[in-house]
C-alpha cells in the first residue's frame, strides 16, 4: 500500500521505517529539514535501538523516502498522523497545534476513499472534531484513531509486534470501511495473532490516556510505598517482589525510584485531568493530581538524601550523576527526573558532573549550565558522592571495588534501586537506595 507518515519524531520515524519493513511504500514527512536530511541518509536523528539498521535495510528496497513537502502525501491511500502533542506552556492541557496543522495541511491532497489515521496521543473529542473537518472537505475520506503504545527504547519491536491494535472509527462498527483498509496495512501482525479492537473515536482516544494513567499510577503507588518503607525501615524492592507475585498485581512497572518522566506519562496525565475538567468530570481524575505529586516528591527526596549523604551540606560538594536520559536505551531527556535532580543539586551549591552513554547532547541543549563528561570514570573522578539516576546496564554492572579507586568518597545513592546493596557495602561504600533500609 502507499502510505504517508506525517511527523518523523520518536513515533513517526519508527512507524515509517516499520511500515516499509512490512512491505508498504512509505513517504515520511516532517517540517524539520535536519531530521529529513538525516533520515534520507538512513541515519536515525535520535537514539533508538535497531532503528538505524532498519532504516538502512528498508532504504535499500526503495520503499522508503523522506521529504519536507506535504504535497508528497498525495497519492497515498493511508496517511498516519504522528506529530507531537506536548504540554501547553503554562497550562496542563495538551497543545494540539501540530495535530491540527498536519490535518489541515493534508486536506488539499486527499482523494476519495483515503484513510487518515491518528496515532498521536490526543484529548478525547479531538478525533470527532477532526473527522468533521475532513468530511467537509472530502466526504469519502475517513478518520481512524489508532493510538500507539510503543515504548521508547523498544520502539521497533513494539511497532512490529504490538500487544494489540485499537481502531477508533466514527460509528464504532466492525463494518466501517476503514477497518478493512487498516487490516490490510497491519496484515502481517494480524496474521501472527495480534488482537485488534474496533471501537468508536472517544473510546479509542481514552484507551491511550487511560493506559498511560494506569502505568503512572502503578509507579506512583510503589513510590508511595517507598515513602512508607523509609518511615518504617522496610524494603520496597522486596515488597514489590512479593506483591508482584500476585497475578492480579504483576511485578512490571513496580520499580520504585526517582519516578517517571519522558515526553508521555507526565504530560499525558496532566492533559487528561485538564480534559476531564472541560467535560465536567474532573472529580474522576483528582487522584491523578496525587499521582503527579508523589512522582515530583521523589525528585525532592533525592536531593534531600544527597544532602544527608554529603554530611548535611551540598555546598561545594562534587557530585557525579550517572544517567541523563529519562530511561535507559533512549537519548530522550524530556522531563527527565535525572536531569531535573542534577539541576536542583547544582542550584543548591553542588558541583555536578553528568554522564550518560547517549543523551549528553540533548541534555546539554536543555541544561547548558551543567557540566557533562561522556567517560564514566572521568566523570566520577574525585566525586564526593555518586548518584545512579538512569539504570543503563553499564552503570548496573559497575564494579564497586574498581570504582572505589576513582572517587574521593565512597558514597553512592541508587535512585533506581538496581544495585546490589550488600555487594557495594562489602566494598566499603555507604550505599543508600530509595525506600530501602
Ligand atoms: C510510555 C508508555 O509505557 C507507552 O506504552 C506509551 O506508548 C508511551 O508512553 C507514549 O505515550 O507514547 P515511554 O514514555 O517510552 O512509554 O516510557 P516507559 O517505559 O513507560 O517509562 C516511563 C517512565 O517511568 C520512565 O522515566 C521510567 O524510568 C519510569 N518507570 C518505569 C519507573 O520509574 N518505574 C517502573 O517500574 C517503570
Amino acid at each position: 500500500m502507499r502510505i504517508s507518515v506525517i511527523g518523523c519524531g520518536y513515533l513517526g520515524a519508527v512507524h515509517a521505517a516499520c511500515m516499509a519493513k512490512l512491505g508498504h511504500e512509505v513517504v515520511g514527512i516532517d517540517v524539520d529539514e535536519r531530521k529529513i536530511a538525516e533520515l534520507s541518509a538512513a541515519r536515525a536523528p535520535f537514539f533508538e535501538p535497531g532503528l538505524e539498521d532498519l532504516l538502512r535495510e528498508v532504504q535499500e528496497t526503495g520503499r522508503l523516502s523522506f521529504t519536507t513537502d506535504l504535497a508528497a502525501a498525495e497519492g497515498s491511500a493511508v496517511h498516519f498522523i504522528c506529530v507531537g502533542t506536548p504540554q501547553k506552556k503554562g497550562e496542563n492541557a495538551a497543545d494540539l497545534t501540530y495535530v491540527d496543522s498536519a490535518t489541515f495541511g493534508l486536506l488539499p491532497y486527499l482523494s476519495p476513499g483515503d484513510l487518515i489515521v491518528g496515532k498521536s496521543t490526543v484529548p478525547v473529542g479531538t478525533a470527532t472534531r477532526l473527522s468533521n473537518l475532513i468530511q467537509a472537505q472530502e466526504p469519502d475520506a475517513h478518520l481512524v484513531w489508532n493510538p500507539e503504545f510503543l515504548r521508547e527504547g523498544h520502539a521497533v519491536s513494539d511497532t512490529l509486534h504490538p500487544d494489540r491494535f485499537v481502531y477508533g472509527v466514527a460509528n464504532g462498527s466492525e463494518e466501517h470501511p476503514a477497518v478493512a483498509i487498516l487490516d490490510e496495512v497491519y496484515s502481517t501482525s494480524l496474521a501472527l495473532g495480534t488482537p485488534r479492537l474496533v471501537t468508536d473515536h472517544p473510546t479509542a482516544e481514552l484507551v491511550k490516556t487511560a493506559a498511560n494513567s494506569f502505568l503512572a499510577t502503578k509507579i506512583s503507588f510503589i513510590n508511595a510505598m517507598a515513602e512508607l518503607c523509609e518511615a518504617a525501615g522496610a524494603d520496597v524492592t522486596r515488597l514489590a517482589d512479593a506483591i508482584g507475585m500476585d497475578d492480579r498485581i504483576g511485578r512490571k512497572f513496580l520499580n520504585a525510584g526517582i519516578g517517571f518522566g519522558g515526553g508521555c506519562l507526565p504530560k499525558d496525565i496532566r492533559a487528561f485531568m485538564a480534559r476531564a475538567g472541560e467535560l465536567g468530570a474532573d472529580q474522576a481524575l483528582t487522584f491523578l493530581r496525587e499521582v503527579d505529586a508523589i512522582n515530583m516528591r521523589r525528585r525532592t527526596r533525592m536531593v534531600e538524601l544527597s544532602r544527608e549523604l554529603c554530611d548535611g551540606s551540598l555546598m561545594g560538594k562534587r557530585i557525579t550523576v550517572l544517567g541523563a536520559a529519562f530511561k535507559p536505551e533512549s537519548d530522550d531527556v524530556r522531563d527527565s527526573p535525572a536531569l531535573s535532580i542534577a539541576a536542583q543539586l547544582q542550584l543548591q551549591g553542588a558541583i555536578v558532573t553528568v554522564t550518560d552513554p547517549k543523551a549528553l547532547a540533548n541534555a546539554a541543549r536543555r541544561f547548558p549550565e551543567l557540566h557533562y563528561e561522556p567517560d564514566t570514570d572521568k566523570a566520577a573522578e574525585r566525586a564526593d558522592a555518586v548518584l545512579l539516576l538512569t539504570e543503563w546496564k553499564e552503570y548496573q554492572n559497575l564494579d564497586p571495588y574498581e570504582f572505589a579507586h576513582i572517587v574521593s568518597s565512597l558514597r553512592i545513592l541508587d535512585g533506581r534501586n538496581v544495585l546490589d546493596a550488600t555487594k557495594w557495602r562489602a566494598a566499603g561504600w555507604t550505599y543508600r537506595g530509595l525506600g530501602r533500609p
